[in-house]
C-alpha cells in the first residue's frame, strides 16, 4: 500500500527539511516537537526554505500552498498513531532516539508501518532493539539541506524484514532523492569519510597551519568543494559532528575518528556553528 501519512519527529535543521520534501512528493506529515516554541521555530524554517524555492523559481505559489496544506505541527505523541512511515530527526542522542522509538513501538498502531531514523551515525540495530518490532526499522538518512542534496542512505539491519527494506527505498526513490544501501556500521556510507575530513581540517587549524578562511578557500577553490570543511562544520552544527565522531571512535577506536579537543571546547562553549550563530564563523 502507498505511504500516505508520514510522522517526521523533531523539527529542526533535517526534520524540517524532510517534511518539506514528504509534502512536496503528496504525503500528508505530521512534525513532532517538544514544545509550541519548537513548533513554531519547525514552521518558521519550513516557510524559510519555501520562501528561498519561490524566490529562485524553484517553486509555484500554488506548489507552496499545497506544501503547507500538506503539513501539521504537533506537540501530541499520540498524533503519530496513524502514520505509515515515521522518520526520527530529533538530537543526534542514542538515549534520546531509544526512547523516541520505544515510544513509536507503543503509539504506532499500523503493524505494517516503518519506523526510520535519519540518525548521522548511530548503528540503527541499537535504535531497533527499544521496540518490539527490529523488522519493521530502518536509517534513512537525509542530507543537508533537504530540498537540494540529491542523497539519501538506506541502513538496514540483520533484522530489516525484506519487504520493509523495499518499501523504504521506495518512497525515498518518490521523494525525487537517489538512494544508497549501506550496512549497518557507524557512520553508514558518506560520513565514514565526511566526518574525518572535517576533523582533520579542525585539527589542522588547531595547529595552526593555516586560517579557516584559507583551509576553507583551499577546498573549495582546490578541490571544487561547495563548501570547505569548517564552513560545513558550521553547517552541519558543531554539536552533532562531535556526537557523530564521538560514535564513530566509540566503533572504530581509530585516532581519525576521535573529536579534537577544539571541537569538544567549542561545544562546551555554545559555539555551535550557524545554528547559535557563532562556530568557526560568526553569523547574523
Ligand atoms: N527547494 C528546492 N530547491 C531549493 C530550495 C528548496 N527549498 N532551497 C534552495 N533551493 C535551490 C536553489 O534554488 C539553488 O538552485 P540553483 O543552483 O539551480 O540556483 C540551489 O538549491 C542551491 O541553493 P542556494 O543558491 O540558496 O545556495 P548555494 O548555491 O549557496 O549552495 C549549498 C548552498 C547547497 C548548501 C552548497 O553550499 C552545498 O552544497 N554545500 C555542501 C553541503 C553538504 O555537503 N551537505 C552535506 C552535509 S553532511 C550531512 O548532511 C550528513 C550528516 O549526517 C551530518
Ligand atoms: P537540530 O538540533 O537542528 O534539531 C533537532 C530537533 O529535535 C530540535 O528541534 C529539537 O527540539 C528536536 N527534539 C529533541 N528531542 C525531541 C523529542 N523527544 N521529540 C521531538 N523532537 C525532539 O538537529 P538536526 O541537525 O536537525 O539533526 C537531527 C538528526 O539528523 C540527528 O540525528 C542528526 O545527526 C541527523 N542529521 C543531521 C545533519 C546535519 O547536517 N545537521 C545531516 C544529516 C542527518
Amino acid at each position: 500500500m502507498a505511504i500516505e501519512r508520514v510522522g517526521i519527529i523533531g523539527g529542526g535543521l533535517m526534520g524540517s527539511g524532510i517534511a518539506e520534501v514528504c509534502a512536496r512528493s503528496g504525503s500528508q506529515v505530521v512534525v513532532h516537537e517538544v514544545d509550541v516554541a519548537a513548533a513554531e521555530a519547525a514552521m518558521g524554517r519550513i516557510e524559510g526554505s519555501l520562501a528561498r524555492a519561490l524566490d529562485r523559481g524553484k517553486m509555484s505559489d500554488t506548489e507552496r500552498a499545497s506544501i503547507l496544506r500538506n503539513i501539521d505541527i504537533s506537540t501530541d505523541f499520540a498524533d503519530q498513531a496513524d502514520r505509515q512511515l515515521v522518520i526520527e530527526a530529533a538530537t543526534e542522542n542514542e538515549e534520546l532516539k531509544r526512547q523516541i522509538f520505544a515510544d513509536l513501538d507503543e503509539v504506532v498502531t499500523d503493524p505494517d508501518a516503518i519506523l526510520a531514523s535519519n540518525t548521522s551515525s548511530i548503528p540503527i540495530t541499537r535504535l531497533a532493539a527499544a521496540t518490539n518490532r527490529p523488522e519493521s526499522v530502518v536509517g534513512l538518512h537525509f542530507f543537508n539541506p533537504v530540498p537540494v542534496m540529491a542523497l539519501v542512505e538506506l541502513v538496514t539491519t540483520v533484522k530489516t524484514a525484506d519487504d520493509v527494506q523495499e518499501r523504504a527505498r521506495d518512497y525515498a526513490a518518490s521523494l525525487a532523492k537517489t538512494v544508497i544501501h549501506a550496512k549497518d556500521r557507524a557512520g553508514f556510507v558518506v560520513n565514514m569519510l565526511l566526518v574525518p575530513f572535517m576533523l582533520s581540517a579542525i585539527r589542522m587549524y588547531e595547529a595552526g597551519v593555516a586560517s579557516a578562511e584559507d583551509i576553507d578557500t583551499g577546498m573549495r577553490l582546490g578541490a571544487n568543494h561547495p563548501m570547505g570543511p569548517l564552513e560545513l562544520t558550521d553547517f552541519v552544527g558543531l554539536d552533532t559532528t562531535k556526537y557523530v565522531a564521538d560514535v564513530l571512535f566509540e566503533e572504530f577506536k581509530e585516532p581519525l575518528y576521535a573529536s579534537p579537543p577544539l571541537l569538544t571546547r567549542m561545544v562546551e562553549a555554545g559555539l555551535l556553528g550557524r545554528k547559535s550563530g557563532e562556530g568557526f564563523y560568526k553569523y547574523e
